[in-house]
């Protein structure tokens, strides 16, 4: 075996909420009348919920006080926690089910690693609820990624070096925190066509010939 352990990205890895980020933004953003897309919204991948609004708000004319940024952000958070409710588990895919299953099969443990703050939500809506030896997230840490904290602190809860726990992401931005951390990724998506990754894969179930 060539690790331990894995750790996963959430967002866009085990499941897709990128369309209810999008959803909630995009109501927020229209509600304050600034222009948001979803090029601005590839943006946000992995991106904490205050540098998201940030990224948001280059659009917007206005100086707003931080009062006002947590309103937008307690907005934006309501319509998204209110989308997750249409969450089931069928929204977790089988590939990612058997694969999770398969590797934990081989004696590896399984973490997550996710700026989320909803990360616990997600993970009861998906039926996940106790599936993960540990779960580092958005509530336990104070800097979001590219800064290795989220991982640094999954693998102290699983008693691990980072050189032997696998990240897999599919942001640049948590391949650059594992790299920091001092751990090797796998990426998805665009993290897969990311230089800085260790492993680009096609589809989550290459996973099972990484490890
Ligand atoms: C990451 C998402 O997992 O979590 C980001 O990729 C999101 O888009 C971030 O901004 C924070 O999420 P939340 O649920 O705490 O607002
Ligand atoms: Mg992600």
């Amino acid at each position: 075996m060539n690790y331990q352990a894995v750790i996963f990205d959430l967002d866009g890895v085990i499941c897709f909420t990128d369309r209810y980020h999008y959803q909630a933004w995009k109501s927020m953003a229209d509600s304050m009348g600034i222009y948001f897309d979803e090029t601005i919204n590839n943006r946000l991948r992995g991106v904490s919920r205050a540098e998201s609004l940030e990224i948001i708000l280059e659009r917007c004319d206005k100086v707003l006080s931080a009062e006002e940024k947590q309103a937008l952000m307690e907005q934006k958070n309501s319509t998204y926690v209110e989308l997750l409710g249409q969450m089931t588990k069928k929204d977790l895919s089988a590939e990612v089910k058997e694969t999770l299953d398969a590797l934990r099969a081989k004696g590896l443990k399984l973490a997550i690693g996710s700026s989320s703050k909803n990360a616990k939500l997600i993970l009861e809506r998906l039926g996940l609820k106790d599936y993960f030896d540990a779960v580092s997230d958005g509530t336990n840490i104070t800097k979001s990624k590219p800064d290795p904290e989220v991982f640094v602190k999954a693998a102290e809860f699983l008693h691990m070096a980072p050189a032997d726990c696998l990240v897999v992401e599919d942001a640049r931005a948590g391949v650059d925190a594992a790299k920091a951390g001092g751990f090797d990724s796998a990426g998805l998506g665009e993290a897969a066509a990311y230089e800085a990754v260790t492993y680009a894969m096609s589809s989550f179930g290459d996973l099972k010939g990484i490890v």
